[in-house]
């Protein structure tokens, strides 16, 4: 048996009054009047939508950021030698058997700002994106920013088991207007971890219509136990119109420190991205990022271990008490992913009725852009007591209705 060094069974107030997951859902996803209404004083709120963990960070980065205070001169920051490229690439290439060229990788201040960026330097303005639906927010607003049309592909659901529909994927994608897919790997919400045989019919087919992908990978590190995530550039090593993006921020809870890596192998792509990018870097954030890839990885591991016993225990929950919702454990990320029709039948907002009901802040299907109707989203990145309580709450008012 291994021994374990981390402890993600406290709970550890959120002493900042800037906490998103725990003040920002009032202004973020209702109104005051919605807020109003809720059944829950505020400190009895249990915060489980947005995509933070209610864990402390590893102390091996919390130390390096010590570290990096003690020399306290923090000017003008920009990636110039090559540590942190090296901590980078040591990390894709030990678990995911996955390197890139040194001058492919980018960095910025998060995955979103980079959605942002990549639709504004690839697509014209009669250019589509495309992207697989149910889809995480973003990925829409991120194309209606620009005002470029963004055309969904349904995933496919039997049971809360997902595929893509590549009948349809290929259709839709071989619209000459389509110019880049935004692609989730692994997929939020649903939690599916694309195989390799997926993502190489994936990947043929935006190949054979010269779309680009942005294969949005912020999720990768966070898998159940023995479930090895492949990165779609990986499969396809001469392809250039695969965009990667990864992050420190989901996996080592590290999101308030703004840092994104993109990888770019194509040239002219790079060459604008540089012209028009603010190319500096918060060295905090820089700090924090290389000791997650170089020192994170025993505290992702116990992470891993606890959030695969957070889902079983969801698992065993719902069974015995919400038999009718139907759940499967995902094989990435640390939201469970609920279908709720059997309990909502009629349209129903789900974010606002769990938050007014059972003070419980999940994120309904209504905030997944296309297809999630009568779905739930539940973070279970907090310690178990708090699930335990959460799910109490859902539970017990789900079995009045
Ligand atoms: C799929 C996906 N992409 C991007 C983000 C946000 O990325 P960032 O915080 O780096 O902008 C999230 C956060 O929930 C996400 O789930």
């Amino acid at each position: 048996m291994t021994s374990r060094h981390y402890n993600f069974d406290t709970t550890t107030e959120r002493k900042d009054p800037n906490a998103v997951a725990q003040h920002g859902f009032k202004s973020y996803i209702f109104t005051e009047a919605q807020v109003a209404e809720f059944s829950y004083p505020d400190e009895e709120l249990i915060p489980l939508w947005i995509a933070d963990m209610a864990f402390p960070a590893a102390p091996e980065i919390v130390e390096a950021i010590k570290q990096r205070l003690d020399n306290p001169i923090f000017g003008y920051t920009k990636i110039l030698d090559d540590s942190f490229y090296r901590a980078f690439v040591n990390w894709t290439r030990s678990r995911y058997g996955w390197e890139f060229a040194q001058e492919e990788l980018l960095t910025t201040s998060g995955v979103i700002p980079a959605l942002y960026s990549l639709i504004e330097y690839i697509c014209e303005a009669d250019d589509k994106v495309i992207t697989f639906t149910p889809a995480y927010s973003y990925f829409k607003r991120s194309a209606d920013y620009h005002n470029i049309d963004i055309v969904y592909s349904t995933l496919l659901n039997e049971q809360n088991e997902y595929r893509m529909d590549f009948n349809d994927f290929r259709k839709k994608a071989s619209d000459p207007k389509v110019k880049v897919c935004i692609f989730c790997h692994p997929h939020n919400p649903t939690g599916r971890l694309w195989t390799e045989e997926e993502l190489l019919d994936f990947g043929n087919i935006c190949i054979e219509n010269n779309i680009t992908v942005i294969s949005d990978e912020i999720h990768c590190d966070i898998t159940r136990a023995g479930v090895v995530h492949t990165p779609l550039a990986k499969l396809f090593p001469d392809a250039d119109n695969i965009i990667t993006c990864m992050a420190p921020s989901k996996t080592f809870n590290l999101a308030g420190f703004l840092f994104a890596n993109v990888i770019i192998p194509d040239e002219k792509l790079r060459r604008l991205w540089k012209r028009k990018h603010y190319l500096f870097e918060n060295p905090l954030s820089l700090a924090a990022a290389q000791a997650a890839y170089e020192e994170g990885g025993s505290w992702l591991s116990e992470l891993s271990t606890y959030l695969d016993n957070n889902f079983e225990f969801v698992k065993k929950t719902l069974a015995k008490q919400l038999p009718k919702a139907v759940f499967k454990v995902p094989e990435a990320t640390y939201f469970a992913w609920l279908d709720m029709r059997a309990y909502f039948p009629e349209k129903e907002n789900l974010t606002y009725y769990f938050a007014k009901h059972t003070g419980v802040i999940i994120e309904g299907g209504n905030m997944f852009v296309a297809d999630a109707e009568g779905f739930m989203r539940i973070n279970l990145a907090c310690p178990q007591s708090v699930l335990k309580q959460a799910l109490e709450r859902i539970c017990n008012h789900c079995q009045t209705m």
